[in-house]
């Protein structure tokens, strides 16, 4: 599996001829380093309304088709404004051609101008062999240790930019709760709000066998 970051909460997965993007925030992301009518993408994965995550999603499926996936409330307001979707909710899975996804908790808002898109999610996505947790935004949750006993996490993707979500600490503490062989800090840097330093929370895990991953935005990791 090919993972490509492009700043914030955005990753791009490839694997077995599939590809979906996760959080396609790319206009207005001072980090990104394609437009949204370079994504050619199977599936669009939000973890919930706020622009930085909701993004550039309707335009992608407008130009591939490809569905927006996410809790009920978002992909239908994604639905009227001309996108494809497919709702679900959390706690639930659906085998898509590309691999699996289950919606996980996470403790955020997910509004969208005015209006409410119902609760924020993560993801846990099995494909190309691999099982991937992305946290979304949210704050630290001891049932992380729950979503770790049932699942082998190859790749964890955790906000670490403190203020709207966890910050390096809690951080730190959901790796204990997640056991992933890999992990890769997303939603720092972007703005000066979320300003960290990700080689502190690389320092500050006391597990020495998980991989920490620094990303470049437009950066590649094989895995
Ligand atoms: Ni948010
Ligand atoms: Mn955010």
């Amino acid at each position: 599996m090919k993972i490509t970051w492009q700043g914030h909460s955005c990753f791009i997965l490839e694997a077995g001829g599939k590809s979906v993007i996760i959080d396609p925030f790319l206009k207005g992301n001072p980090t990104a380093k394609i437009k949204p009518s370079d994504v050619k993408v199977d599936a669009i994965l939000v973890t919930h309304g706020h622009a930085d995550h909701l993004g550039d999603a309707v335009e992608i499926s407008k130009h591939t088709g490809a569905p927006v996936i996410g809790t009920f409330e978002l992909v239908n307001h994604c639905i009227d404004k001309g996108a494809a979707g497919h709702a679900m909710h959390i706690g639930g899975s659906f085998r898509f051609p590309f691999g699996r996804v289950k919606l996980t908790i996470a403790h955020h808002g997910s509004s969208t101008d005015s209006s409410s898109l119902g609760n924020p999610c993560g993801f846990i996505i099995n494909m190309g062999g691999k099982t991937l947790y992305h946290a979304g935004d949210t704050g630290l949750f001891s049932d992380m240790a729950l979503i770790g006993e049932t699942n082998v996490i190859d790749v964890a993707m955790l906000p670490i930019g403190d203020n709207f979500t966890m910050g390096i600490e809690d951080a730190v503490l959901a790796v204990g709760f997640l056991k992933p062989k890999v992990v890769i800090p997303m939603h720092y840097n972007t703005f000066d709000v979320i300003k960290q330093d990700p080689e502190v929370f690389r320092k500050s895990l006391p597990r020495k066998d998980v991989q920490v991953e620094i990303m470049k935005p437009g950066q590649t990791l094989e895995v």
